[in-house]
C-alpha cells in the first residue's frame, strides 16, 4: 500500500514539471494571439459604421433611405402624417409639417406618455414616436399612422438610426 502510494507520488512529482511545460508552451502563444486580436478590434475601425458611429446602437439596420431629418420630413411626416398632424387642432398638439415637426418632436415630452420624450436624441428605444410607429407594446391610443397601413420596418429603421445618431437638424 505505502509503496504503491510512494510510486504514485513519484509519478506525479516526476510528471508535473513536464505537463507544466507542455501547458505553458500552449498558453504563451494563446496569450499573444488574444492580445493581438484584442488590439486589432480596438484599432482597425471594426465595430463602426460608415459615419464612425458604433454599430450596435441601431447603426447596422437596413434603412429605406439615407437617415437624415430632411429625408424623414419629406418621405414620412410631410408625405403621410400631415393628413392629420397639422394646424392648431393637430392631435396632441403635435404638428408635423416642415415648419414645426422638429421643434414639436425633439426633446419634447409626449402627451400620452409624459415620462418619455417624443424623440430622445441618441435613444430610439425610449423615443415615444418609435413606440407609436411600431405599435407597442406600451402605447396609449393607436399605432401611427392611425387607421392607415403601418410604415415599413426599413422606414422606421431610418428614423431609429437618425435618432441613434443624435437626431441632428439636417
Ligand atoms: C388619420 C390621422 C392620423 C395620421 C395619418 C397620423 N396620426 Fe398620429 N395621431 C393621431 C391621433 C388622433 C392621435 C391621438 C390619439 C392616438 O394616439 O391614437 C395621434 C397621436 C400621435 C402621437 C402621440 C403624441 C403624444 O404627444 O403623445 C404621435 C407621436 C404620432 N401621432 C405620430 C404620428 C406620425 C409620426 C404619423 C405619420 C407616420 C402620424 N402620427 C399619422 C392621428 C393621426
Amino acid at each position: 500500500m505505502a509503496e504503491g502510494f510512494g510510486e504514485f507520488r513519484q509519478k506525479i512529482t516526476f510528471r508535473t514539471p513536464a505537463s507544466r511545460r507542455r501547458y505553458s508552451t500552449l498558453l504563451v502563444p494563446l496569450i499573444f494571439i488574444s492580445v493581438f486580436w484584442l488590439n486589432g478590434c480596438a484599432g482597425n475601425g471594426k465595430g463602426l459604421d460608415e459615419n464612425g458611429n458604433p454599430i450596435g446602437n441601431d447603426g447596422g439596420l437596413p434603412v429605406a433611405f439615407d437617415p437624415t431629418y430632411t429625408n424623414i420630413q419629406q418621405n414620412v411626416f410631410s408625405a403621410i402624417c400631415i393628413e392629420c398632424h397639422v394646424g392648431a387642432t393637430a392631435p396632441q398638439g403635435l404638428m408635423l409639417d416642415s415648419d414645426h415637426a422638429y421643434d414639436n418632436l425633439v426633446n419634447v415630452h409626449s402627451n400620452e406618455e409624459p415620462n418619455l420624450f417624443r424623440i430622445a436624441p441618441g435613444d430610439p428605444d425610449n423615443s415615444y414616436i418609435i413606440h407609436k410607429l411600431e405599435g407597442g407594446p406600451n402605447i396609449v391610443g393607436g399605432q401611427m399612422p392611425l387607421n392607415r397601413p403601418p410604415l415599413s420596418q426599413e422606414t422606421i429603421n431610418a428614423i431609429r438610426v437618425w435618432i441613434a445618431q443624435g437626431a441632428p437638424r439636417n
